[in-house]
């Protein structure tokens, strides 16, 4: 038999291998277990099981980019949330797609659409599929295996007003806080909450309509990551610091949280050239350090300091340009971050990065309020 009559056989094996859930739109009533172990291929799958998220429990879907050249912005998330899991202010669908973004002239938006039909999710080593039914909206990426895939979000909803597609190119591999995907390492990042991070880095091309404008780029500098937990993020994260950058043929990410449980956990991540030298949670991996911190508590200036694999050290400054999304509780802001490697050669670029407010004493968990 020819290899080429032998592929239609592998790949209907392929979707018998690839698991697949699919669930309608009511929050699962029980318990739900979650993935914090990683098992092969599915670094990007679905984290919660049986399937629908129950009311303390979430999984979510992120994606983020930012035009390196306007004020452009957009970050897609589907969730399979409770309404204690994580705050969406959607009581009774845990499938949701929620939209961010700023327009070219620094207008902010926001909407949101709940997927009645459910949700279903299929991952395998050759990549994922995910649809929110009802909702308009879907994604698909392909294997994560080299750290060159392709994410494409398709977008058609009338309820919202939002239509086109988002390719995202990534150029760096995915990884875990503590290590690169590997199976049977450890998923969590803080206590309860996990965190993969499918694209650490992308070149995005947007092509969308949000209402009557038209919201399209191609110089977009993009990032896809999923967390998820069994008990309600809000109880377990108290603070965070988060970003991600292109710098020259760098890509860096920086994740810091403070937990109500168990202090300080930090994860640094720095590839080069599509090449990881450092995917690590180990506590002196990673320096972040507020440096200017304004009357609103929204943060200016921040320093970074990774101590890469080989002891070497690579040295960032990010500066806010402008908040894209200000809540009571933590800043979206896109900003410029300059560095490279400590005496080497230094690179400047957008960054897209989170800060929760450093002053405020009176903290609301809920998520855009
Ligand atoms: C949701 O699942 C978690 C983890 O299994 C469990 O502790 C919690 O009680 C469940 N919540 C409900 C409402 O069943
Ligand atoms: C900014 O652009 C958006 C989208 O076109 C528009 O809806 C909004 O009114 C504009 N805002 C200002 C202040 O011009
Ligand atoms: C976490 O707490 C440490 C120690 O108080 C502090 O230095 C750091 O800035 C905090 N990080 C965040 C993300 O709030
Ligand atoms: C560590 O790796 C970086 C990136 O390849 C390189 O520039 C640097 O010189 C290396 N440091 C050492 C001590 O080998
Ligand atoms: C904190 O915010 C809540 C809700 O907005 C309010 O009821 C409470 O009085 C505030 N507490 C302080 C100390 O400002």
């Amino acid at each position: 038999m020819k290899l080429y009559l032998l592929l239609p056989i592998l790949e209907l094996f392929s979707v018998v291998l690839s698991a697949t859930v699919s669930f309608p739109a009511r929050l699962h009533d029980g318990p739900v277990v979650g993935e914090f172990f990683s098992v092969g291929n599915n670094l990007d799958g679905p984290k919660i099981s049986p399937g629908p998220a129950n009311k303390t429990s979430f999984d979510w879907w992120h994606f983020d980019v930012a035009s390196a050249n306007t004020k452009e912005y957009i970050a897609i998330v589907f969730f399979n949330a409770g309404p204690e899991g994580y705050k969406t202010g959607v009581k009774d669908t845990p499938t949701i797609v929620d939209f961010t973004g700023s327009f070219a002239n620094g207008t902010e938006f926001h909407r949101l659409v709940e997927a009645q039909g459910g949700a279903t999710i299929s991952a395998s080593e050759y990549g994922i599929v995910g649809a929110w039914h009802g909702s308009g909206c879907s994604f698909t990426g392909t294997s994560l295996a080299r750290g060159r895939s392709v994410y494409t979000l398709a977008i058609a909803s009338r309820t919202i007003g939002i239509k086109g597609i988002v390719t995202f190119q990534s150029r760096s591999p995915a990884h875990y806080a503590c290590s690169p995907d590997l199976p049977s390492v450890n998923e969590e990042f803080s206590p309860g909450v996990g965190w993969a991070n499918a694209i650490p880095d992308a070149i995005v091309d947007v092509d969308l309509r949000v209402g009557d404008t038209s919201f399209k780029f191609t110089d977009g500098i993009g990032y896809h990551d999923k967390n998820w937990g069994v008990k309600p993020f809000s109880m377990s994260t108290v603070s965070w610091y988060w970003g991600h950058a292109p710098l020259g043929p760098f890509s860096v990410v920086w994740f810091q949280v403070n937990s109500s449980e168990r202090g300080t956990h930090t994860a640094g991540y720095v590839a080069m050239e599509g090449s990881i030298l450092q995917a690590s949670c180990v506590q002196d991996s990673l320096d972040i350090t507020p440096k200017k911190v304004d009357e609103h508590g929204v943060v200016r200036h921040l320093s970074l300091r990774f101590k890469l694999d080989n002891g070497t050290a690579f040295v960032a400054e990010v500066t806010t340009q402008s908040v894209v999304l200000e809540s009571s509780k933590f800043d979206r802001m896109i900003g410029t971050i300059t560095g490279g490697i400590e005496g080497q050669a230094s690179y400047e670029a957008t960054t897209l990065f989170e800060a929760t407010k450093l002053n405020t004493a009176n903290i609301s968990y809920n998520y855009l309020s």
